[in-house]
């Protein structure tokens, strides 16, 4: 059985994720997305609510082999502990290369048995990005087009 994680911040999951999600769900039996938390960036939305947000598009999307999590530790570390072989990681432009490259070198370091998959965005949402999201809705335009319906039910809860 072929198990992989997707780890990021998803701060908030947005349909650019997601699109990286379905695409990689029909590749690997079992996908686990994991909230980890990037120690550079101050979070808008706890882990809980991330977790939340993710564990409702799962069902909104009905991705039936892909699960959520999260973790405070390191990502490859956890891959290894729930038996997953890969790590799936999204590509939306060329200045993404650069960082996923010394990540990809970073979680190598780390544990060479994990291997990194990348998936190229698909044109239209590779201008989609977390904090692009917060900064839209902050200013008061339509995201809808950009997030699953739980993120959008969380911001208005907020
Ligand atoms: N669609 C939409 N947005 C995308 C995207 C896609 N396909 N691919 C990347 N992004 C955006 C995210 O929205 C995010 O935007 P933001 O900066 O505005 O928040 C940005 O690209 C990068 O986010 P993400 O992919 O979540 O990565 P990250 O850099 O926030 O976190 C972790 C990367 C969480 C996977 C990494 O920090 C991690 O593994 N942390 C645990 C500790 C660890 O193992 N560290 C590695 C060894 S040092």
């Amino acid at each position: 059985m072929k198990k992989a994680i997707y780890p990021g911040s998803f701060d908030p999951i947005t349909n650019g994720h997601m699109d990286i999600l379905i695409r990689a769900s029909k590749v690997f039996d079992e996908v686990i997305v994991l909230v980890a938390d990037n120690a550079s960036k101050s979070h808008r939305f706890n882990a809980a609510q991330r977790v939340e947000m993710i564990e409702e598009a799962i069902k909104e999307f009905k991705l039936s082999n892909v699960k959520v999590d999260s973790t405070s530790g390191l990502s490859v570390q956890y891959a290894k502990k729930v038996g997953a072989s890969h790590m799936i990681r999204g590509l939306r432009a060329v200045s993404d290369f650069e960082y996923e490259f010394q990540l990809a070198a970073a979680n190598e370091y780390i544990d060479q048995t994990i291997d990194c998959v990348f998936f190229m965005s698909h044109n239209e949402k590779a201008f989609i990005s977390s904090s692009a999201v917060n900064e839209l809705y902050e200013n008061g335009v339509d995201i809808s087009k950009l997030v699953p319906a739980s993120v959008l039910k969380m911001y208005k809860k907020k």
